[in-house]
């Protein structure tokens, strides 16, 4: 956490009681996340990690069992700041006797825009969601795709400064994803700060300035997303043909490379900056380079493995 951060979760626990006499059921086991100021945070984790409890938290829906929360420095407890958030909420539901006009209306007059100002922002909005087409369509016509882009319209009705969602991509193809990602993004450029609940690693990578994992109620990495990959060695693997045991011999005492095969074609895997000297060692001892591929390490690589870890602690 740090002090510019905009919403903070500090050491946030939260039990459930299944039922009277029985026993509670710890879901948040102390978690401490930060959301810097313009940034979209991805809060990406399995299901059942604690997501959408955090982001209850976070609403002021239900309230934690130990620690704090806070947005734009109000403890969430509070309710006057209220008007510089929005939410989508994991299953929004539609009415689908309205028109998409109509709910906007619906929302706009819940979120207190003033009267005189409604029409002219739903307006605004079906044109920013790419509905204006659809605004006096009813919901029962509309696909999940447009849905879910009305519901980001509903979220933005008061103008929020800080917008939180839940699942934006969830149920959607990749048309309607992409969709949804774009218009988070040009919610970044428009100066607002996005906090998303997600498991759709894709996403994440394409979208996100900075990610907390949770697994089963603990973060269990949080920063930026360059770090995530910088934090593990990056490795490629290299195909090589005609490559002398003596050569073979070389690269795994001088470069660590790891050699898999034998004969006419070795495979090995090495570490990204070793690339360069083993390419040069077997080309000088006439061996032949076959192919070079880079291994990225991808998030959904590492989110399993951190999965993993998890889980096991959890066990
Ligand atoms: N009201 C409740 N009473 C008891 N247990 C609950 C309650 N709400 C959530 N839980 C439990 O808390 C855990 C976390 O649930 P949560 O909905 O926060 O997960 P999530 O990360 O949002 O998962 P998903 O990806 O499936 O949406 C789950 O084990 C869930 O069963
Ligand atoms: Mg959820």
């Amino acid at each position: 956490m740090a002090s510019e951060d905009i919403v903070t979760v500090e050491k946030v626990i939260k039990d459930f009681r299944p039922g009277f006499g029985l026993r509670k059921k710890r879901v948040l086991h102390g978690i401490s996340l930060g959301v810097r100021e313009g940034e979209i945070f991805g809060f990406v984790g399995p299901n059942g990690a604690g997501k959408t409890t955090t982001l209850k938290i976070l609403l002021g829906l239900i309230s934690a069992s130990a620690g704090r929360a806070t947005i734009l420095g109000h403890d969430v407890q509070e309710s006057g700041f209220r008007r510089q958030i929005g939410f989508l909420p994991e299953n929004p539901y539609f009415h689908e006797f309205l028109t998409g006009r109509e709910f906007l209306r619906f929302y706009a007059r819940l979120a207190s825009v003033p009267r005189g100002r409604r029409e002219e922002r739903i307006q605004e909005l079906l044109g920013w969601v790419g509905l204006s087409h659809a605004g006096n369509a009813r919901l029962r016509t509309y696909s999940k795709g447009m849905l879910q882009r009305l519901g980001i319209a509903q979220a933005l009705v008061h103008d929020p400064k800080v917008v939180f969602l839940d699942e934006p991509m969830s149920g959607l193809d990749p048309i309607g994803r992409k969709d949804i990602r774009d218009l988070i993004l040009r919610l970044r450029e428009d100066g607002k700060t996005v906090f998303m609940n997600t498991h759709i690693l894709h996403d994440v990578e394409m979208l996100c300035d900075r990610v907390a994992i949770i697994v089963a109620g603990k973060i269990q990495w949080e920063g930026r997303m360059e770090e995530f990959s910088h934090d593990r060695e990056l490795r490629s693997d290299v195909v090589l043909a005609r490559l002398s045991p003596e050569t073979a011999t070389l690269l795994e005492d001088r470069f660590g490379a790891l050699l898999r095969g034998h004969g006419e074609r070795v495979e090995l895997t090495v570490a990204q900056k070793h690339v360069e000297g083993v390419l040069g060692a077997a080309l000088g001892s006439g061996a032949e380079v076959v192919s070079v591929t880079p291994r990225r390490a991808s998030l959904e690589a590492i989110f399993l493995s951190t999965v993993g870890r998890g889980s096991k602690e959890g066990a």
